[in-house]
Order: C-alpha cells, then sequence, then structure tokens
C-alpha cells in the first residue's frame, strides 16, 4: 500500500470511529430531547416524514386488489368503524381530536388530508400494519380484511361529508345496528410463512411482552408475569392444566376462566392467533 492510501484509511478510520464515539456519547448524555411538547429538528422531522412516506409507497405496491371502495354499504361500515377506532386521533367531519390525539407528536394528520393525499392502497397499507415511532397503531390484528378497506372508503369519501351529514349519517347507523360486533380474521398481505412466525408477530401484537420474559421477542423483559423461557418442557400451564397444544390456546383465549384469580387479561385473542402463539412458544427450547 502507497503511502498517501494508508494515510487515507488512516484519517478515514479515525473519523469514523470519533463519528461513532460522539453519537454514542450523545445518546448517553441524555441531552436529546424526546419529550411530546418540543418539537422535531428539522433534520429529525425530515427522516421521519420521508422515511414513512417512501417506506409505504414501497410496501403498498404490489398485489393488494382494492375491492371497489366506492360501494356505499363499505362506505357506512366504514363511517361506523371510523368513529370508534380513530376520530380520536384524526378528527371527523367537525369533530376535533380526543386528548390522545391532540397530544401526540407528531400530530395524527387529519382525516380529510389523508383522504385527499393517499392512493387507495396506501392507506390500507398504513392502516393495516401501522407506523413505527409514531404511535399510529396496526390493525389486520383488530380489524377483518373487509373492515380495513371499508375505512379506505370511508376517507376516500370523507372530504364529501358536511359535519352535519357526518353527524346524522353516525346517529342513523348506530341505530341501525351497523357495525356492532367487529370481526376479526387477523388477515394481512404482510402475513410470514408458517404458524410459529406468524405467532412471533402475534405476541408483539397482544402485548404479551410488558408480562413476559419471551425468548426472540425485542423488550420481552418483563416480570409481571412468569418467563415463558422453556414453556414447552412445563408440566402444566399456569399451574392448572396439562401442557398440552389444546390447553395452550384455551389458557390464551381466556386465562381467568381457568383462573378467575389470574393476572392474566383476557386480551381478546382469537382462535388461530392463540394457535400460532402456541406454535411460536413451543418452538421455544
Ligand atoms: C393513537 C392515535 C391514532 C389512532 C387511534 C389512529 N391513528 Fe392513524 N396515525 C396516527 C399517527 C400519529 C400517524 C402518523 C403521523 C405522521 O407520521 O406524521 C397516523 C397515520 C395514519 C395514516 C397514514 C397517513 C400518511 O399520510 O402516511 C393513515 C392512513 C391512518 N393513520 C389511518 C388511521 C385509521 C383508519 C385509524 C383507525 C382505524 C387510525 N389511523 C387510528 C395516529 C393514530
Ligand atoms: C397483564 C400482564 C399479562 C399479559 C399482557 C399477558 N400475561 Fe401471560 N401471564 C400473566 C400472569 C400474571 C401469569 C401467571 C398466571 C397464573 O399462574 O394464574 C401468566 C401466565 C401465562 C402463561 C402460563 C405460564 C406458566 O408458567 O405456566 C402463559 C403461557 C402466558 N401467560 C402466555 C401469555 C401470552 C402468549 C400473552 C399474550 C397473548 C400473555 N401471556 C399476556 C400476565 C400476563
Amino acid at each position: 500500500m502507497s503511502r498517501s492510501r494508508s494515510s487515507l484509511l488512516f484519517w478515514t478510520v479515525l473519523f469514523l470511529a470519533f463519528g461513532a464515539g460522539g453519537s454514542l456519547a450523545y445518546i448517553y448524555s441524555g441531552i436529546y430531547d424526546i419529550s411530546a411538547t418540543k418539537q422535531h429538528t428539522r433534520l429529525v422531522y425530515w427522516v421521519m416524514s420521508t422515511a414513512r412516506r417512501q417506506s409505504i409507497k414501497t410496501h403498498a405496491a404490489g398485489d393488494v386488489l382494492p375491492p371497489d371502495v366506492a360501494d356505499a354499504n363499505l362506505v357506512s361500515a366504514g363511517l361506523v368503524l371510523f368513529d370508534r377506532h380513530c376520530s380520536q386521533c384524526h378528527g371527523a367531519p367537525g369533530i376535533a381530536p380526543g386528548p390522545i390525539g391532540l397530544g401526540m407528536a407528531p400530530s395524527p394528520p387529519n382525516f380529510a388530508q389523508m383522504g385527499r393525499d393517499l392512493p387507495a392502497e396506501e392507506m390500507y397499507w398504513a392502516i393495516s400494519n401501522g407506523i413505527k415511532l409514531t404511535g399510529m397503531p396496526a390493525w389486520a390484528f383488530r380489524l377483518s380484511e373487509r373492515e380495513r378497506w371499508a375505512l379506505v372508503a370511508f376517507l376516500k369519501r370523507s372530504t364529501a361529508l358536511t359535519p352535519a351529514d357526518y353527524r346524522a349519517q353516525r346517529d342513523r347507523l348506530a341505530s341501525a345496528g351497523v357495525g356492532e360486533a367487529t370481526s376479526r380474521d387477523s388477515g394481512g398481505r404482510w402475513e410470514p410463512d408458517g404458524a410459529a412466525e406468524r405467532g412471533r408477530v402475534a405476541i408483539q401484537q397482544y402485548a404479551c411482552a410488558t408480562c413476559h420474559v419471551i425468548p426472540g421477542i425485542r423488550g420481552a423483559d418483563a416480570q409481571v408475569g412468569p418467563s415463558l423461557e422453556g414453556i414447552a418442557e412445563r408440566l402444566y400451564i399456569a399451574g392448572n392444566l396439562t401442557n398440552t397444544p389444546a390447553h395452550m390456546v384455551e389458557w390464551l383465549r381466556d386465562p381467568q376462566k381457568i383462573n378467575p384469580l389470574s393476572a392474566m387479561p383476557d386480551l381478546g385473542v382469537t382462535e388461530r392467533d392463540a394457535r400460532d402463539i402456541a406454535a411460536y412458544l413451543y418452538s421455544l427450547r
């Protein structure tokens, strides 16, 4: 290696080492202000909003076939769902976001702006998968595919609704019982291959990590419940049921039916999600 090449290498390595060291020092110093009352710096805002826009565009491209989003029944079902699950953050015609939405940074975008800006399949993707680091929840484990398309249909039509129309329709639909029971099929394009892999996603989506140590799940180090490490070797589930897959599903779906004094709540886990979660848990040796 020539002398000038090796000195270039030396300075590059030194520069990178200082850069990495400086970033670590900055992070550990706690100088960065993460409060939601301070707006993002221009750079952080640019990084976050550009990454969000580009990521949604890239991931939504492909094989989703939107149903007819102009279908009036779909729009009505969407209105009811939006009122129940989304308006507290995104507002609705003539309705301000609630305290949760108002206190967030970044602010959840206004429903009408989203309806105008986003193509149907990008909306569908964002609704199904949520958006990390913003507070936008994923709905794939909460609402069926049809319900998620209904929300898209509503958002696409929402700019045509006056506040009076919105209220009148909402009250009419509520008294007709539209959207009473929300079904959940947990479908979604993102679906990974195999039950155990899907179970891993479900574990995250049911917040199991907030109470248990679970190998392979980032941040699952809580001590509210017992560690699930090696649960496959355990003879009993929660000291009550013999450890079989069927009993595991039963426990996950309604722990308090088995032990009314248990601190583990009924999380509304569907049959399929429980089976996939069990597949993941039994894969932990
Ligand atoms: C807890 C508050 C909250 C709830 C509830 C919520 N959202 Fe969001 N939503 C957000 C935030 C925050 C963002 C991202 C804002 C950003 O990155 O600028 C977002 C982003 C979105 C986007 C993408 C917008 C874009 O321009 O990329 C869509 C679409 C969306 N939400 C639809 C919905 C629907 C439909 C519901 C109800 C099923 C819903 N949201 C419920 C907070 C929420
Ligand atoms: C609010 C806290 C909490 C949440 C959330 C929670 N659990 Fe639990 N879990 C517990 C507690 C507490 C116990 C012990 C209950 C008992 O023995 O009655 C328990 C017990 C269990 C057991 C039996 C463990 C053993 O050692 O026999 C399994 C398996 C389990 N939970 C899995 C899950 C999964 C999977 C999820 C997510 C779908 C979950 N838990 C969500 C608190 C929680």
